[in-house]
């Protein structure tokens, strides 16, 4: 059973399911992944169009919910695939988000949930198209079962053991700093860190980085993988720590034109790891009241997915792209790192010129363009 979002014009017309512009690429990805529409049910959670093509508002998903559920229960069926974030949703409102979980099936009140882009999402964004094809595709396959962890709370000298191996996951856990929606950077304090040398292994200490751990931050000779290593570099300089030979997950992921570059979406979609949420673990509390204890599993697995994503990344960074990640991207990192730590100058008035001079340039191209028209 496909379950979409809104009948669109052409629906409103027909009485029938995406039979408009969303329906053709649909029934191309259905043809790619061996489906016909015969062998479906298709229907959209809200049954009316919304006034000018809205997306429907949650008071209108909760009127039509009852219809989606009798069509649930008449059809019975094996799987059923939400596209886009509305019908996600409606059949399972705590689930992650869409970037998160898309091309996973989970399983909600007995029945198996695929959640897939919508395909009018994927026509205004083209780098969707990859990962509905690739979702199609792995229709019926069930994500393996979850690995067995060996995390633990730890100290500097195992921290520093693990350091020895040359290559670790490394991660910083830090006080809140988001109020009402400003970011207060200087208020930050390290409340803890992670580390990780091997795949499902990791330790969490509970403290900022000190000896005989804080010299492998500085040292060469050992590569610290962080996630969004800018954080990082940013929050041990405060501390005096240089950070040196580090590599940047989040960097890397960005230039291969992975779709989302937070770590949790990254862990999914390349690890089939379903990490734990900092709100599921904090429950409304600030993250300076969570023990140590609250803090290891969501902490140390930081670490360890950072490290096992940085190893496939590496892998497929080739040519150009590593070049480019290794002689611009990473050496930017420590002077972003300071930039935003201490401010930046800006020329005011230099910045107005150059912005009047680019409108004008614009303006001069929209109308050489409106011309050749
Ligand atoms: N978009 C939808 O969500 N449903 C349709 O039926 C058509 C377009």
């Amino acid at each position: 059973m496909l379950v979409g979002e809104a009948p669109g014009r052409q629906e409103d017309l027909t009485g029938r399911p995406f039979v408009g512009q969303a329906g053709q690429i649909l029934n191309r990805f259905l043809e790619l992944a061996g489906l016909t529409r015969d062998k479906l049910y298709i229907t959209n959670v809200v049954r009316c169009r919304p006034p000018g093509n809205a997306t429907p508002t949650p008071t209108a998903t909760a009127q039509h919910l009852p219809l989606l559920r009798v069509a649930l229960e008449e059809q019975h069926p094996h799987t059923v695939v939400t596209l886009g974030a509305t019908a996600l949703a409606a059949l399972a409102p705590d689930a992650r988000r869409l970037t998160a979980c898309h091309g996973k099936a989970f399983y909600r009140d007995g029945r198996r949930i695929y959640p897939m882009f919508h395909p009018a999402y994927a026509m205004r964004n083209p780098a969707v198209w990859p990962l509905l094809y690739q979702d199609f595709l792995h229709l019926h396959r069930d994500p393996p079962l979850p690995a067995a962890l060996h995390y633990r709370i730890g100290t500097h000298g195992d921290a520093a053991a693990l350091a020895t191996s040359g290559i670790i996951g490394f991660d910083l856990e830090t006080t809140d700093t988001l109020r009402g929606g400003v970011f207060y950077p200087h208020e930050q304090r390290i409340l803890g860190y992670s580390v990780s040398a091997a795949p499902n292994e990791s330790i969490y200490v509970p403290e900022p980085p000190a000896s005989p751990f804080a010299e492998y931050l500085q040292a060469e000779s050992v590569v610290k993988v962080c996630h969004n290593a800018k954080f990082e570099a940013q929050l041990l300089a405060g501390m005096g720590i240089t950070l040196r030979h580090f590599e940047d997950t989040k960097l890397m992921a960005y230039l291969l034109g992975h779709f989302s570059t937070h770590l949790k979406d990254l862990s999914w979609q390349l690890l089939d790891v379903q990490q734990l949420r900092l709100d599921d673990v904090r429950q409304g509390r600030p993250t300076s009241a969570l023990s140590p204890e609250e803090w290891l599993p969501y902490a140390a697995a930081d670490a360890d997915v950072t490290l096992q994503i940085w190893r496939i990344l590496d892998s497929d960074l080739q040519g150009a792209l590593r070049q480019l990640y290794y002689e611009k991207e990473l050496p930017l990192v420590p002077i972003l790192a300071h930039a935003e730590r201490g401010g930046v100058l800006l020329d005011t008035a230099c910045l107005g010129t150059l912005s009047e001079q680019l409108h004008a340039k614009v303006d001069g191209a929209e109308k050489h363009l409106a011309r050749s028209l």
